[in-house]
């Protein structure tokens, strides 16, 4: 098949994590004989130093042309005056609404090698498989913003509409997994999420008899997601309390450099048609950010990224068995103790580069397997 990807490398830690992602795909390309054509473009901080907005209109022109979309990371130090104009982050958030793409899937599943680079127990661990869907284009982070000089403002704010949308993609999602969604909100203080459980409840009782719905407060959900990790599959949340929940779930896998993620619009909806082109769009971005304690040494993490390739072979190009390929490659990786900083406990850790080598070595082999 042929492909155009998009690829918006961006700030830190990001081009680097997303030329090990790149060189994955391609690897996966020439075993299958498929064509990728992948355009890079501008967003967040490199964004603004090169034309003053964080989204230049040819990057969302491009995105909007193209099959998906990979993402490294954006922000920065230099871009992080609490009183600039423009900032990087609004380049990501732009770009995810402008997408449409509301729902964040955030996989979870602890590898057996790095269970040592998890703060929680091993015990705890072991069997855990969770997936985080995480409400993306609306929320406080898209609600009116005031401030002068004594007040702020974020007004959170969820239409039905919205709640509706992002639950029944978890309710089908975890049809095809343990078939239990758990709905995470605040709703003994907060009217949206007295909206959010009221319309949860009434889709996956209308919609979804085969799936088990219950609600958790988000404060007690953290706490359970480290001392229970296992009792969860499906996890679905407003957009706040999922970019918070998530970077804790990755302390379960060890390291917040091996969580991947899909975002993903209507068009990759089963069963709902797709694109023009015949596939679904989405972006497709490691759960971190842009990292810049260790940015510009190389020794960043690179496998969220190279696992969020797959999602995008998986959900974009709907290529299985390439991307089980990938997670095979990068299971075989970690399975060798071939860790990065982040990962290794004690003695040598490997170079960005070496790891991506580590999972290229190993596609050949991974995708023997997959097929
Ligand atoms: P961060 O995720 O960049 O880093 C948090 C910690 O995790 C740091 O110690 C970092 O070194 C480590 N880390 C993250 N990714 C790693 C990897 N792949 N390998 C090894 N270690 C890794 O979060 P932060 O420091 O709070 O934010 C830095 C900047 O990134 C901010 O400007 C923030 O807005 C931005 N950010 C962007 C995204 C994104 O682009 N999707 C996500 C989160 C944060
Ligand atoms: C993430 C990031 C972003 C978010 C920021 C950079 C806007 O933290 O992708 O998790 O909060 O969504
Ligand atoms: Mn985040």
């Amino acid at each position: 098949m042929h492909a155009d990807i998009v690829v918006l490398p961006g700030d830190g830690i990001g081009p680097e994590v997303a030329a090990a992602a790149v060189d994955v795909l391609q690897a996966v390309a020439t075993r299958f004989g498929h064509r990728f054509s992948l355009h890079e473009h501008l967003i967040g901080g490199a964004a603004i130093d090169a034309t003053g907005t964080p989204l230049p209109d040819a990057t969302l022109a491009a995105a909007r042309a193209a099959d998906a979309v990979l993402l490294g990371a954006v922000g920065g130090p230099k871009w992080s005056d609490p009183n600039a104009s423009v900032r990087p982050e609004q380049g990501l958030l732009a770009i995810r609404k402008a997408l449409g793409l509301y729902a964040n899937l955030r996989p979870t599943k602890p590898h057996p090698a790095a269970l040592g680079a998890s703060p929680i127990k091993p015990h705890l661990l072991a069997g855990v498989d969770l997936l985080v869907v995480r409400e993306l284009t609306g929320g406080i982070y898209f609600g009116d913003k005031t401030r002068d000089a004594d007040t702020a403002s974020d007004l959170c704010r969820y239409s039905v509409h919205e709640i509706e949308r992002v639950v029944r993609r978890a309710c089908l999602l975890a049809r095809d997994r343990r078939g239990h969604v758990i709905s995470v909100d605040k709703a003994n203080v907060l009217e949206t999420s007295r909206l959010w459980r009221d319309v949860a409840s009434r889709i996956a009782r209308d919609e979804f008899p085969d799936i088990t719905l219950e609600h958790q407060l988000v404060d007690s959900m953290a706490m359970h997601l480290l001392s229970k990790p296992r009792a969860f599959d499906v996890i679905v949340t407003e957009n706040m309390f999922g970019d918070i929940l998530t970077d804790e779930a990755s302390m379960l896998a060890g390291s917040l450099g091996l969580l991947p993620s899909a975002s993903l619009g209507d068009d990759a909806m089963p069963g709902a048609g797709s694109t023009a082109s015949g596939r679904a769009r989405g972006i497709f971005e490691p759960i971190h950010g842009s990292a810049p304690d260790i940015a510009g040494r190389g020794i960043a993490n690179p496998y969220g990224a190279i696992l969020s390739a797959a999602l995008l072979l998986r959900h974009s190009l709907d290529l299985a068995r390439e991307a089980a390929c990938i997670e095979a490659a990068v299971d075989g990786a970690l399975a060798a103790g071939v860790f990065t900083a982040d990962l290794a406990q004690t003695g040598a850790a490997v170079s960005t580069r070496e790891a991506t080598t580590a999972v290229l070595s190993r596609i050949e082999t991974a995708c023997q397997v997959a097929e």
